[in-house]
């Protein structure tokens, strides 16, 4: 009997303790990276990286990274493909998965990515979809250890949109024991549903404030997005009015642990969702975010192909 298909397709495709290797792989694989020590350990396997929204670090960390595991791969945009002209996801996803070894998705719903993965030969990875953006909170975890050690057990304040960001750490908080204070304004919370969260949030928790101060009061990371997620580009005027109070800045930071750190995915509005002076200043480690996008897929991938390494 062949082993069944390990998809990512949100963060709980991956058990705490798969997590956990993952970021330990993924610490030996930056070390090397960081020494130009070869790792080719996806040699000659390709990945096929499908974009039907814009992208930067997704783009630069899987392609960089798959060449990096002596890999390559295949690029393909909505518009540049079948795939804007109608043919049913179930066809390309058959296609495509005879084809490459991996599948990444940037995509609208997540029943897109979700129909894909039912029909692929191959592993599929979530690249970001309307729902959730799993590689990210694996990277943003990965960089809150590096600086702090564990999350178990630590308060982690989301300020700002019940998106495809927040309902991905509510996933984590549950799975990885740490405890989530979401701050939205009012018709901008966290669909519950939608975030698939977990009944049981375990050693974690989970709590809503209508205040951003009291969110961020004693917290270990203060952490937001932007006010308009890709897709909701129409509903931007009306954001613009809803979330002027929900700007992480100096201010809120003030309340939190004073060595607590502040993350954001990126792409990043200055004076909207995050002032300059938090963004730029030294609580800040987005850069060591978005660098880590790039060590983590690259363990995620190995794991996905390839199981646990001795
Ligand atoms: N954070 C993130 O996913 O960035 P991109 O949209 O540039 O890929
Ligand atoms: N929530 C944002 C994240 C961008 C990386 C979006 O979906 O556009």
């Amino acid at each position: 009997m062949s082993t069944p298909i390990k998809h990512y397709l949100q963060f709980t495709d991956l058990s705490a303790e798969e997590c956990a290797y993952v970021f330990e792989r993924a610490s030996l694989i930056k070390r090397k990276f960081k020494a130009y020590e070869k790792h080719h350990s996806l040699s000659d396997r390709t990945l096929a990286m499908i974009f039907e929204k814009a992208s930067t670090r997704t783009r630069v960390s899987f392609e960089a990274g798959m060449y990096q595991l002596g890999g390559s791969v295949v690029h393909l945009t909505t518009g540049d493909s079948q795939l804007g002209r109608a043919e049913p996801i179930e066809d390309s996803a058959k296609v495509i998965s005879r084809m490459v070894d991996l599948v990444m998705i940037r995509t609208y719903e997540q029943t897109k990515i979700e129909r894909f993965a039912a029909h692929s030969r191959v592993p599929v990875i979530n690249g970001l979809t309307n729902e959730f953006h799993p590689c990210q909170i694996l990277a943003d975890i990965f960089t809150f250890i590096e600086h702090r050690g564990s999350i178990a057990g630590k308060t982690v304040a989301w300020v700002g949109d019940g998106n495809n960001m927040a309902n991905t750490w509510l996933q984590a908080a549950a799975m990885l024991g740490f405890h989530l204070r979401v701050s939205t304004p009012s018709g901008y919370e966290v669909n519950e549903k939608t975030a698939a969260a977990p009944s049981d949030m375990g050693q974690g928790s989970y709590k809503t404030y209508s205040n951003p101060l009291q969110a961020c009061e004693g917290a270990d990371l203060v952490t937001t997005d932007v006010w308009t997620s890709m897709g909701f580009e129409a509903e931007n005027e009306a954001r613009r009015a809803a979330f002027a109070d929900w700007c992480v800045d100096s201010r809120l930071m003030a309340v939190a642990k004073p060595d607590a750190l502040f993350m954001h995915c990126l792409p990043a509005h200055r004076g909207e969702e995050v002032s300059a002076e938090v963004i730029d200043g030294p609580q800040s480690v987005v850069w060591d975010e978005a660098e880590n996008r790039m060590h983590v897929q690259k363990a995620l991938m190995e794991y996905l192909l390839l199981g646990r390494q001795a």
